[in-house]
């Protein structure tokens, strides 16, 4: 029988109980499919005492997730304390010191630090794994680094904030104001601790950063997702939008264009009918794009215990088997440094925008956007409200340029109440 494959894992909350179960659960089912048996060593959490459901008492206990990184008895750290910095980084950099192979689900820290941290991994022989840190239990790593290995990745996106599709399907279903569902969401515990993660934009891309990394060769970019979230999208918007046939969602995009690397996370129409048009509540959606393989759709659960846990164990299962993918799908110092480029691909947009009703009003809104290279497609006025009147475009394909060109120009015309709303209609 092969030796075991020992395991540390420091972080017993939400995810670490839900890999300490599934290990408790399949014990006999993991040794068969890895080839070897999967024991936890060693556990460390901030509070010893705290009540979980679970005797550890068959585990070492660390108070100092250092300390756990470091022990003779753990071959593979599993880091689910979860922040950027702090013990998470200072752990699992003492885990690759100390010659071991690290899985975790913490986006925030690899998409500030993976770089570093791979190469770091890397030049001593080890690995470091993240399949649970890219919308939860979706197999998206793997389908990338294997299923997909043989492709050119031409496309990727997806909705990958479980909490900020829940808020928009939720004001459209029960015509809710933006507020009453973030404060819902916040109740029923959806929210992270600091909830511009989530409604910011900001946890999506981290994950959107990651993708790019491995879909297009390059190094991690953070700094350059351009990123806008969702609150200032309103139940008019999302009504006005349903009218003409689409859906308001928080989508990440990132494409390598002949200008550069394009990654964007903002809120955008898409196509009721689109498989990401009807992705409800709180599930993820990531759609791939291959030049052999077409486009694939995964679909699933973002988040939670078993969701997230489960995306673990399959990084965890593979170090079992040796299957020692590099942690951005190759060696991470061959990655490239993609050049940023902002929005390059053109799109239609939606302006909707509040007009004074007088005479050649209109005309002036028109006349700035022909001025600015971007034609109209549709336009139609409705909801009358004395003495200002809604006023709803769709433009044919325009630039972000043209548009950044556009915007204040509109409001110069002295013929605006209240800033117009722009938002981007995506080819999915
Ligand atoms: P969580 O429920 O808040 O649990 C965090 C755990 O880390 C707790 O057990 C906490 O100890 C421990 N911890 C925090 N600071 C520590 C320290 N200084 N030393 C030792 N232990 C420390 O978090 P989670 O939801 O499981 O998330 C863990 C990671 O998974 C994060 O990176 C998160 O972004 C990622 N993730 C989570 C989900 C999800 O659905 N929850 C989905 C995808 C990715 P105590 O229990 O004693 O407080
Ligand atoms: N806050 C995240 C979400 C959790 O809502 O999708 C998983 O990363």
């Amino acid at each position: 029988m092969s030796t075991p494959l020992r395991l540390g894992i420091a972080g017993l909350g939400t995810v670490g109980m839900g890999v300490l179960k599934i290990i408790r659960r399949h014990g006999e089912m993991l040794a068969a499919r890895a080839g070897r048996a999967i024991e936890i060593s060693a556990v460390s959490a901030r509070s010893r005492d705290k009540d979980r459901g679970i005797s550890l008492s068959a585990y070492a206990w660390e108070d100092d997730p250092v300390a756990l990184a470091r022990r003779e008895d753990v071959d593979v750290f599993v880091e689910l304390m979860g922040g950027s910095d702090g013990p998470a980084k200072a752990a699992t950099e003492a885990a690759i010191a100390a010659g071991k192979d690290v899985v975790t689900a913490n986006k925030a820290m690899l998409a500030i630090h993976g770089q570093a941290l791979a190469e770091a991994a890397e030049a001593k022989g080890h690995v470091i794994r993240f399949e649970a840190a890219v919308a939860g239990g979706i197999p998206v790593m793997k389908a990338l680094t294997e299923g997909l290995a043989g492709n050119e990745i031409t496309r990727v996106m997806g909705v990958m904030n479980g909490t900020c599709n829940y808020i928009l399907t939720r004001m459209q279903g029960a015509g809710l104001s933006y507020d009453e569902v973030f404060e819902e969401a916040r109740r029923l515990g959806y929210l992270e601790a600091d909830p511009t993660l989530d409604v910011g934009g900001i946890d999506a891309a981290h994950k959107l950063a990651l993708l790019a990394s491995v879909a297009f060769g390059t190094r991690v970019a953070f700094d350059a997702v351009e990123i806008e979230g969702i609150e200032r999208i309103t139940i008019e918007d999302i009504h006005q939008a349903a009218d003409m046939g689409f859906r308001i969602k928080l989508l990440g995009v990132a494409q390598m264009t002949a200008r550069g690397l394009e990654q964007r996370m903002s809120p955008c129409l898409v196509p009721a009918d689109s498989p990401l048009g009807q992705l409800e509540g709180g599930t993820n959606m990531v759609v791939l794009e291959g030049d052999s393989a077409g486009q694939i759709v995964l679909r699933g659960a973002g988040a939670g215990e078993g969701p997230t846990a489960s995306a673990v164990m399959s990084d965890v299962i593979d170090i079992a088997r040796h299957t020692r993918i590099p942690t951005f799908g190759q060696p991470a110092r061959s990655l490239a440094t993609a050049k940023p480029a902002r929005a390059a691909t053109p799109a239609p947009w939606y302006l909707r925008m509040q007009l004074e009703d007088k005479p050649g009003a209109l005309a002036r809104i028109a006349a700035v956007l022909g001025e600015s290279g971007i034609s109209i497609n549709r336009m139609r006025q409705y909801g009358h409200e004395e003495p200002t009147a809604p006023v709803l475009i769709v433009t044919h394909k325009t630039t972000r340029e043209a548009l950044d060109h556009a915007l204040p120009r509109l409001g110069d015309t002295g013929v605006l109440a209240g800033e117009p709303v722009a938002i981007r209609i995506e080819d999915v």
